[in-house]
């Protein structure tokens, strides 16, 4: 199948939802803990994650499928604004992936969490017009709550407490365990630098692309010193790479 993931080191071919499975994104928390967060990104072989503003050029079925596998094993999809309008964002899971969820006694749909200081939303999205869809919004503005179809909560913050921990903290109070972090590269660099990131699956594309898209880490923010990776995992699907890191802490 042309969305197998062959597995480097003995061959073996599993799919996205096994791969997925073996990963136990929703297991218990120890207490008090914040929600466990796995980032996923796809970047060219010279580490550029767009191209012509968008990621879908360097994908690959294999890459599509365990992206929606990953959202099927979330309780929540931390994406940027800017993510969720350079990628149209609609449509996140597929029927059977729906209903796979809600016989686990889960709600249909991952709630969608998104931050934005100005509550800048990119309500064109199809994503906005879904009925039934859970949004959590996290701002410091006082801006009104966009009115559209989906289910859109505003948490405010008070100015200038608008932060990655107080965001992770409360979705941990509601009850989140794994949340899986879509990008793009400004929040996830926000991520990485707080030491809030606790795996890293990364795509490798067979493309060089050049010119200046961004990396999957896009800012101003600088980390210490550079963050050691440890690989626990290495599949293949035709000429994409998928690596499983996760950040290495002593
Ligand atoms: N290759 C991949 O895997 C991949 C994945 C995702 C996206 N992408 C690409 O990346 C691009 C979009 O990413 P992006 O980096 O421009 O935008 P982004 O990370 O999706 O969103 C950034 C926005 O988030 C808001 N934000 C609020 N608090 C923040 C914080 N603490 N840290 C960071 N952001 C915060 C900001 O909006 P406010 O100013 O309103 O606060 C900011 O403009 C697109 O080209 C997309 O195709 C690639």
């Amino acid at each position: 199948m042309a969305d197998s993931l062959h597995r480097l080191d003995d061959g073996e071919a599993r799919t996205a939802r096994d791969l997925v499975a073996g990963l136990g994104l929703r297991d218990e928390r120890p207490a008090g803990a914040r929600p466990r967060v796995v980032a996923d990104m796809i970047a060219s072989a010279d580490g550029r994650a767009s191209v012509q503003g968008r990621s879908v050029a360097l994908g690959h079925p294999a890459d599509r499928a365990l992206l929606r596998e990953l959202r099927t094993g979330v309780d929540a999809i931390l994406v940027g604004t800017g993510t969720m309008k350079a990628e149209r964002y609609a449509n996140l899971l597929d029927a059977d992936q729906r209903a796979g969820r809600a016989a686990a006694g889960l709600p249909e749909h991952p709630t969608v969490v998104t931050v934005s200081r100005a509550l800048e939303l990119p309500v064109e999205v199809g994503l906005f017009s879904e009925p039934g869809r859970s949004i959590l919004v996290y701002t410091e503005s006082c801006a009104a709550a966009p009115e559209v179809g989906a289910d859109v909560e505003v948490v405010r913050l008070a100015p200038g407490t608008l932060a990655l921990p107080a965001l992770l903290a409360d979705l941990g109070a509601r009850g989140v365990r794994g949340v899986l972090c879509e990008g793009g590269p400004t929040l996830l660099r926000e991520l990485v630098v707080q030491g809030l990131l606790d795996d890293l699956l990364l795509t490798v594309a067979p493309w060089l692309i050049a010119g200046d898209a961004p990396t999957i880490l896009e800012g101003a923010a600088e980390l210490p010193e550079a963050g050691r990776l440890g690989l626990r995992d290495v599949h293949r699907a035709g000429d994409h790479l998928f690596l499983h890191y996760v950040p290495q802490r002593d």
